[in-house]
């Protein structure tokens, strides 16, 4: 669902599948007021985003990042195509697990320029419930580790995004995380709204400097995932949606066997 606007126009002649969501005009669920709330809270999001790509682009030209840097704050202040999602995580290896098109548990990288959530809630029986112990985003750091953010689900989180690392050439790396939610209770379902911001899908990426990061081969003993989508996937002109393209075909091949181990991690 594009938050911001209903314009099928913003991206004229342009029709990726893909990008179907986010370009034309949305597709929103038969809710009441749903539509109206996440477009409100989307006006807060969206200043949030441009203040944090402004705090990239200056740290990023303070490390010197190169003469054809792009402006990530400029991306994200006229990009019209903004992807809201309502993620629904469902108990592991159910027959839900596919709803928001990651399972339970999955490591990933966030692949725009950012994602951004906000705080979770637990429904169980269709009523809300307390955060279920040891449940919530894990991440890994540099070395693989698993890390547990010190934050609670009323805050809000940006996850810095693939192509703000292709385009700092890796002054800013994301971090690969996963959503866990309990192992078997029935009825069970975290939600989390997010916010993602992309440049428009006809923007061509050009990354300051040669940069490319070594793949990792998946499924290796510290369970890291390939840093997938960064210079392999990028070709000299290519715009934001082919890019979008190759990294989604990437992960599909590679993230099958990337889980995180639900035994033992907290
Ligand atoms: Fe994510």
């Amino acid at each position: 669902m594009n938050p911001r606007t209903d314009n099928p126009a913003i991206c004229p002649g342009f029709e990726p599948p893909r990008f179907a969501h986010v370009y034309n005009v949305g597709v929103w669920p038969d809710i009441d007021g749903f539509k109206e709330c996440v477009k409100e809270i989307y006006q807060i999001f969206h200043p949030l985003a441009i203040i944090m790509s402004r705090h990239v682009d200056n740290h990023a030209k303070e490390r010197g990042v190169g003469p054809n840097y792009q402006s990530i704050e400029k991306l994200v202040e006229e990009s019209e195509v903004p992807l809201a999602r309502t993620l629904a995580y469902h108990p592991k290896h159910d027959e839900h697990d596919e709803v928001c098109g990651l399972k339970n548990a999955q490591w990933h990288y966030d692949s725009r320029l950012w994602g951004s959530l906000i705080n979770a809630q637990h429904m169980e029986d269709g009523k809300c419930v307390p955060t279920p112990p040891g449940t919530g985003l894990v991440y890994q750091d540099a070395d693989g580790n698993i890390v547990y953010p010190d934050c609670s689900d009323e805050d809000i989180l940006f996850h810095i995004g693939t192509n703000i690392d292709l385009l700092t050439a890796g002054i800013f790396k994301p971090a690969c995380h996963a959503a866990v939610v309990p192992e078997v209770r029935s009825n069970y379902m975290r939600v989390q709204q997010a916010f993602e911001f992309a440049p428009k899908p006809n923007t061509v990426l050009s990354p300051p400097i040669a940069y490319d990061i070594p793949n990792v081969i998946p499924g290796d003993e510290n369970r890291i995932i390939p840093q997938i989508g960064i210079r392999r996937n990028w070709t000299e002109g290519i715009t934001y949606a082919q890019y979008q393209e190759n990294m989604l075909d990437t992960y599909v091949k590679y993230t099958n066997v990337c889980y995180l181990e639900m035994k033992g991690t907290r």
